[in-house]
């Protein structure tokens, strides 16, 4: 289970808005390796991984990434808060207001409805853990992208603070990955 703490991972005040730059979020809120995607893919691989560490690992960062969910649609909330339909219409969001008014809808930035063939989940904790660290390298290299498109300080920290936990994933996957390999020597080494 879960309890939730009434507050985000790391803050977001966003004072101007930038209805171009909400668009581009998306990729990180309801894209294919999205932090939605990063969420529900780990959550459900923990269940078959083969040691209490890897679980509780899967576990962690299944939630954290939860909370990175939360701040990607607290961002595009506050960037689109104020517009008009004249302003959605204007930076491209006219059918997305069209259909959702301003609605903080699962999709990617070109209008793709977030769908379940963007995870992984397999029960082979190996080939889990190689295609998690390869989402945890993507969605680094997607901030790094996103921050290239801002020059909105309110915008680029918060960025920068999920970029770097990003890393941090990727390193503990590592870790977890090698002393998969190490306690299972005996099997991967088959062949
Ligand atoms: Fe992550």
């Amino acid at each position: 289970m879960w309890i939730y703490e009434k507050k985000l991972q790391f803050p977001i005040n966003i004072r101007r808005a930038d209805l171009q730059m909400a668009k581009f979020l998306f990729a990180q809120y309801g894209g294919p390796d999205s932090e939605l995607s990063a969420s529900q893919t780990y959550l459900a691989q923990r269940y078959t991984m083969p040691t209490p560490e890897t679980k509780a690992l899967l576990n962690d960062i299944g939630t954290e990434e939860l909370a990175h969910w939360e701040m990607l649609g607290t961002m595009i909330y506050q960037l689109t808060k104020d517009a008009s339909p004249e302003d959605m219409r204007a930076a491209g969001l006219g059918d997305y207001y069209a259909t959702r008014g301003k609605g903080i809808f699962q999709q990617s930035p070109s209008g793709e409805g977030w769908n379940a063939g963007y995870i992984q989940v397999l029960d082979d904790p190996i080939a889990n853990l190689v295609n998690d660290m390869a989402a945890e390298q993507k969605a680094r290299a997607a901030y790094e992208r996103l921050m290239n498109m801002t020059s909105d300080p309110d915008v680029i920290e918060p960025l920068a603070r999920l970029r770097m936990r990003e890393i941090v994933h990727f390193q503990r996957f590592g870790e977890a990955l090698m002393s998969l390999q190490n306690a299972c020597a005996h099997i991967y080494a088959k062949g």
